[in-house]
């Protein structure tokens, strides 16, 4: 059995989603046409980045921010490259895209 978070298509280009999958909170950013998987989890205080459904991204749509404190974060790598845990990373969430769907690795299934 897999789980699908969500189709590749309800992730515009420059956006970030927030998805809830039981307990676990995930971010799944679009940027340069590339996905990546988060878990929704600030490296800072263990928190959810965003204080507005789907509001991930700085102002200028380029990196995501948390926004307790504001730190920035590399949409591809999740390296906080500003704020209170610039150097460390958002857990990367391994995943495939099958069908057009951002489908969960198999550790990340519940
Ligand atoms: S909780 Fe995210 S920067 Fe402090």
């Amino acid at each position: 059995m897999t789980t699908a978070l969500c189709h590749v298509s309800d992730i515009p280009e420059g956006k970030a989603r927030g998805f809830d999958l039981g307990a676990q909170r995930y971010i799944v950013v679009r940027r340069d046409h590339n996905i990546s998987v988060f878990r929704n989890e600030c490296p800072h205080l263990g928190i959810p980045l965003e204080w507005q459904q789907d509001q991930f991204m700085d102002p200028d749509g380029e990196l995501l921010q948390c926004s307790t404190h504001g730190a920035l974060f590399l949409p591809d790598t999740g390296e906080c490259i500003s704020g209170p845990c610039v150097g460390q990373f958002l857990v990367s969430v391994p995943f495939t895209c099958e069908e057009n769907r951002v489908v969960l690795g198999i550790e990340n299934r519940t």
